[in-house]
């Protein structure tokens, strides 16, 4: 059996640029993973998914799940197990994560990488990364960055479901300015204080779809985090700590809100160093 990880992605800024003639939008990210995630194990045998886990109830395993589609774009044949810990439809890539995670394990058992990975959803060539990366274009365009400083992460999703394409919609303007360019950051402070200038261009949106995400972010700065965001379209926010110990306080305490509220670390870089 070949196991692989699944880590959570998080946005740590995202920045819309532009639109495709196609509808999908440019974006400008600096994304990296988080130490939680899914879990995806293979075995060789006939294609099949199974999915266990906390989260197993929001998915179904029908052929339309991404992790079959990544399968059958990688020619691969394995019964796979989904154990799915991360909420579902989140912004932290989950359903991304875990194809790249089968493409991944397919990779280990002979099946090459597919071109064009993109084609499974947009976060997918980052998630095959699974380093941190400014991610350009519609998420294929990837520049590797050095390793990021340890970060305290806390995890905070209140719930909601918020449709990806809705949030884009939603979108007041879609030429805003790319990201500075991304220096080498020497420790977190120096990580938080370049994010302060930065921004998830998806946060307002989210927040008119989904107010509760405001309380989510003010919930995390009153908690003590430095920073505060929402990941991707939402509805998952994060709030960087300065040590483990006030992270894993905040978590417990969002947690009494009814919330689904992880401390984190970053995920260890998969990189050669
Ligand atoms: O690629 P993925 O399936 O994750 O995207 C879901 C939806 O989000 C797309 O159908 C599109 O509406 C929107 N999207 C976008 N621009 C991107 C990524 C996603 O407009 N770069």
């Amino acid at each position: 059996m070949i196991v692989e990880f699944a880590p959570a992605k998080l946005n740590l800024a995202l920045h819309v640029t532009g639109r495709r003639a196609d509808g999908y939008h440019l974006l400008d990210s600096l994304v990296c993973f988080a130490a939680i995630g899914d879990r995806i194990a293979l075995t060789p045998g006939p294609l099949s998914l199974t999915i266990d886990g906390p989260f197993a109830a929001g998915l179904s395993a029908d052929a339309d799940n991404l992790c079959l589609r990544a399968a059958r774009l990688a020619g691969g044949q394995a019964a796979i197990t989904l154990t799915k810990a991360l909420p579902v439809a989140s912004g932290i890539g989950g359903g991304s994560a875990d194809a790249a995670a089968v493409l991944r394990g397919l990779a280990r058992m002979g099946h090459p990488l597919p071109d064009r990975s993109e084609r499974l959803g947009a976060d997918v060539p980052v998630c095959l990364a699974g380093s941190p990366a400014r991610m350009q274009g519609i998420g294929e365009l990837l520049t590797p960055l050095p390793a990021l400083p340890t970060l305290h992460l806390v995890l905070v999703n209140p719930g909601v479901a918020v449709p990806t394409p809705a949030i884009f919609a939603r979108l007041g303007r879609r030429d805003n300015p790319p990201l500075p360019p991304v220096p080498a950051f020497p420790d977190a402070p120096a990580l938080i204080g370049w994010l302060q200038t930065v921004r998830n261009d998806l946060q307002p949106p989210a927040i008119a779809a989904a107010p509760v995400i405001a309380d989510v972010l003010q919930a995390l700065e009153a908690s003590g985090a430095r920073l505060a965001r929402m990941s991707g379209s939402g509805a998952t926010c994060f709030g960087l700590f300065p040590d483990a110990s006030q992270a894993a306080a905040a978590a417990a305490a969002l947690a009494r809100n009814g919330w689904w509220a992880v401390a984190s670390e970053l995920a260890p870089d998969p990189r050669p160093r």
